[in-house]
């Protein structure tokens, strides 16, 4: 192993019982920049989190954070990291606003000051950059869920921030904006395996570099809808019944995106209409996951902080 990556996890296998929550999942983590482990509901990333962050062992496999060993050298991993989020309880989420008091906390804000909103945050966050000077990696595990746009906004701000600043910052989310955003590097978590892992760029070339959209014309009907699905098979990264549109991974180059369209329409009288696009994150996750991502903002909601406020831990 490496000490030029702030974390390498070799390996890693966990299940609960009979359920695999792991299944040998491999991260190298350079020093520096920002990495994000990008998946839905229930992929994994929190049990990874936790295993980065000496919370929880797993059943197999090796992790060195900061240079060392999480299994025998705990307390020296634990004195170069900082950690937040979802830890704390797996099952009742925390919000993105108390990741940001706790991020107020870790930049050494007065708690009054913390305790404010995102924005008053972000007004004095060039001030507060400049006082990290530990911890070498932070783990963020979903920062921005539940916040508001602005407050998130506000988080990519200290993330952008905290890298500047040297910090290495290891964050989990389920959306591809924010992934896209804010990440050097981007591994794609699923079903407790990773399925993509490289810079968004590079994700996006493995589907290739540009999306034939096309809209088969009403007068076709259902039917021609399900040969062409079919008869794209997996090049089909989406596929929309309704709207009779499906779109499949291309070059972009004429040459290709004519063969698309004489393969699926010889006739010449099924496709109404074509659109060619560069390939999103949203068609990495489709192609990679077979499922949408989660792209929609979360509604903004009010967090009132409750009397037996969940602290964040520096651990
Ligand atoms: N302590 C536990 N006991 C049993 N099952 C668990 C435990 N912790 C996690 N799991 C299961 O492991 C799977 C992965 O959970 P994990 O919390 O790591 O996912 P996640 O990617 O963080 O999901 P989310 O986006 O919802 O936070 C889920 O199916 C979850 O129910
Ligand atoms: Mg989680």
């Amino acid at each position: 192993m490496t000490t030029d990556l702030a974390i390498e996890a070799v390996g890693l296998a966990k299940s609960y019982g009979s359920t695999s929550v792991l299944d040998h999942v491999d991260l190298r983590v350079p020093r520096g920049g920002v990495f994000a482990l990008l998946g839905p509901n229930g992929a994994g990333k929190t049990t990874t989190v936790r295993i980065l962050a000496t919370l929880t062992r797993a059943d197999t496999g090796h992790v060195r954070v900061a240079g060392h060993d999480v299994g025998t050298q705990h307390r020296e991993v634990r004195r170069r990291i900082s950690l937040t989020g979802q830890y704390a309880a797996l099952d009742e989420a925390q919000t993105g606003e108390e990741n940001l008091r706790m991020m107020g906390r870790l930049l050494h804000l007065p708690s009054r000051l913390a305790r404010r909103h995102a924005t008053e945050l972000l007004e004095r966050f060039d001030l507060a950059a400049g006082l990290v000077g530990e911890p070498e990696i932070i783990f963020l595990d979903e920062p921005t869920t539940g916040l508001d746009p602005r407050s998130r906004a506000a988080m990519w701000e200290i993330v952008t921030g905290l890298a500047t600043a040297g910090v290495t910052v290891f964050l989990t989310t389920q959306y591809l904006d924010e992934a896209d955003r804010l990440a050097d590097r981007i591994a794609v978590v699923d079903g407790g395996r990773v399925v993509a892992e490289g810079t968004a760029a590079q994700l996006k070339e493995q589907v290739g570099g540009r999306r034939l959209d096309v809209e088969l014309a009403a007068a076709a009907g259902p039917e021609a809808f399900a040969t062409v699905v079919r008869q794209l098979g997996p090049r089909a990264v989406t596929a929309d019944p309704a709207q009779r549109t499906v779109g499949i991974a291309t070059d972009g180059t004429a040459a290709h995106v004519r063969a698309l369209l004489d393969e699926i329409d010889a006739g010449r009288d099924r496709v109404a209409r074509f659109d060619v696009h560069t390939t999103t994150l949203d068609d990495v996750f489709l192609a990679l996951t077979a499922r949408p991502a989660r792209t929609a903002r979360p509604a903004p909601t009010e967090v009132r902080p409750t009397a037996t406020e969940k602290e964040s831990e520096h651990v």
